[in-house]
C-alpha cells in the first residue's frame, strides 16, 4: 500500500530534482530541445497524454476529458538566457554563458508538477486542462507559435506565473488591468555629413544631433503621458565615432520604451516619429526610425485574478494585490485571444531576475505546483457556470 504522505514528498522531492536538472542543462529561446526531451518523457512517465501539436521546442498536454466541460489552459516557459552563471548552486549550469536567469525551469517544474497532481485525479475533472510548456519567451516569439499551432482552441481562460524574487516564498500577487508593461525596442539612426573637428561649419555633426535627440525623447513622457499613466523610455546605446579630431558622419542610438497602455504606447510611437523627423529637418541630417514593436501589456481580467488569488488563499498562499511591473511578458499575446490571469510567485532570492547571481528557493517550488492543480479544477467549475 501506497501512503498518500508519503508519494506527496516523493513527489517534491523528485520535482526539485527535476527542476535542479532543468536549471543544469538550460536552452536559448528555440533550441530548447534537451529541455523538450526531459519533459516529454518524465510527462510520459506519467502517462499524461501529449497533444500532436505541430512545434519544434516545447509541449502541450491535455488532461481530463471523461467528463463533460469547459477547457482551461496553464502556461509555463522552458527557455533560458544568454546570461553565464554565477549563482554558485551545486547544480549550476554547465552551458557556458547559458543561464535559466529568469527562473523559467522552476515555471516548468511547476507545472510539471500539477500536470501529475492533475492525473491523480483525472477522471473526476469536470472537463479538460491544458498545459502549454511554452518555448522562446524571452525572444517574444514563443507564445504566438504556441496559438498558431492551436494550443487555444476551445479554451475558456488561461493562467500563467512567474517567479519574483522580490516576494518571499508563500506569497503571491498580481492584479486587474495592466500588470506587464508593452515591451518596444527602437533604433535610431543618423547620418549626417563629416568634417575635421576644426571645421565643423562644413558638415551636419551627427553628435550634436543625438545629443539634442537624447535629451528630447525624455520630453515624450514627461510632456506627453498623462500624469495618472506610466511609460519609460531608456536609451541604452550611444555610438559614434573613431578618434579625437574627426567629427563623424554619422550616428546610432538603441533603446526601449515600457507602457501600461496600447493609447500611450501608440501615441510615444507617433511623437517618436515626429521628433525624428522634426530634428532632421532642423539640422538637415537623414534619421530614420527602425521601431521593433515586443509583446503588448499583461492585462488580467477581474475575475480570473479574483479566483486565482483567492485559490492562492485556500491553497495556503498569502495572496496579494500588487503593483504594476514594467517587466515584458510574452502571456499578453495569449490574452489577446482569452481572457485570463498572470500571477507573480514569490521566489525569495537576493538577487533580480536575468542577474548572474540569481536563484530560486526550493521551498517555493511544490506548493506552486499544489496550487496551479487546485486553480486548473476551481477554474473548470467557474468556467462552467
Ligand atoms: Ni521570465
Amino acid at each position: 500500500m501506497s501512503n498518500p504522505m508519503t508519494d506527496i514528498a516523493a513527489l517534491s522531492g523528485w520535482l526539485t530534482d527535476f527542476r535542479h536538472e532543468l536549471h543544469r542543462f538550460p536552452e536559448l529561446s528555440n533550441q530548447e530541445f534537451a529541455t523538450t526531451a526531459r519533459l516529454r518523457a518524465a510527462l510520459e512517465k506519467h502517462q499524461i497524454r501529449i497533444l500532436p501539436l505541430d512545434l519544434a521546442t516545447g509541449l502541450v498536454v491535455e488532461l481530463g476529458g471523461q467528463q463533460p466541460g469547459p477547457l482551461v489552459v496553464l502556461r509555463a516557459d522552458i527557455d533560458a538566457l544568454p546570461i553565464d552563471e554565477k549563482s554558485g548552486v551545486p547544480f549550476s549550469s554547465e552551458h557556458p554563458g547559458v543561464m535559466h536567469a529568469c527562473g523559467h525551469d522552476f515555471h516548468s517544474a511547476s507545472a510539471l508538477g500539477a500536470a501529475i497532481l492533475l492525473k491523480a485525479q483525472e477522471a473526476e475533472l469536470p472537463g479538460r486542462v491544458r498545459i502549454l510548456f511554452q518555448p522562446a519567451e524571452e525572444t517574444g516569439q514563443g507564445a504566438p507559435a504556441v496559438i498558431a499551432a492551436g494550443a487555444l482552441d476551445g479554451a475558456t481562460a488561461i493562467f500563467g506565473i512567474h517567479n519574483d524574487p522580490a516576494l518571499p516564498v508563500g506569497v503571491m500577487g498580481s492584479k486587474a488591468g495592466a500588470l506587464t508593461a508593452g515591451v518596444d525596442r527602437f533604433r535610431i539612426d543618423i547620418t549626417g555629413t563629416g568634417s575635421h573637428a576644426a571645421r565643423p561649419h562644413e558638415g551636419n555633426d551627427p553628435v550634436v544631433i543625438a545629443g539634442q535627440l537624447i535629451t528630447t525623447l525624455q520630453t515624450l513622457i514627461s510632456r506627453n503621458v498623462p500624469s495618472d499613466e506610466n511609460a519609460v523610455l531608456s536609451i541604452t546605446q550611444v555610438h559614434s565615432g573613431s578618434t579625437w579630431n574627426v567629427i563623424p558622419d554619422s550616428a546610432w542610438l538603441e533603446g526601449t520604451v515600457r507602457t501600461f497602455s496600447q493609447t500611450v504606447r501608440e501615441q510615444i510611437e507617433q511623437r517618436l516619429r515626429d521628433v525624428l523627423s522634426g530634428l532632421g529637418t532642423a539640422f538637415n541630417a537623414q534619421i530614420a526610425l527602425d521601431w521593433q514593436p515586443g509583446p503588448p501589456s499583461v492585462v488580467n481580467s477581474e475575475t480570473w485574478v479574483d479566483l486565482a488569488l483567492e485559490t492562492g488563499r485556500q491553497s495556503g498562499f498569502d495572496a496579494r494585490r500588487i503593483a504594476a511591473n514594467p517587466i515584458g511578458e510574452d502571456f499578453a499575446f495569449y490574452q489577446q485571444h482569452l481572457p485570463g490571469a498572470f500571477i507573480m510567485i514569490g521566489s525569495g532570492g537576493p538577487y533580480a531576475l536575468h542577474h548572474p547571481q540569481f536563484r530560486v528557493d526550493d521551498a517555493a517550488l511544490f506548493p506552486t505546483s499544489q496550487w496551479l492543480a487546485n486553480l486548473a479544477v476551481q477554474a473548470l467549475k467557474k468556467a462552467a457556470e
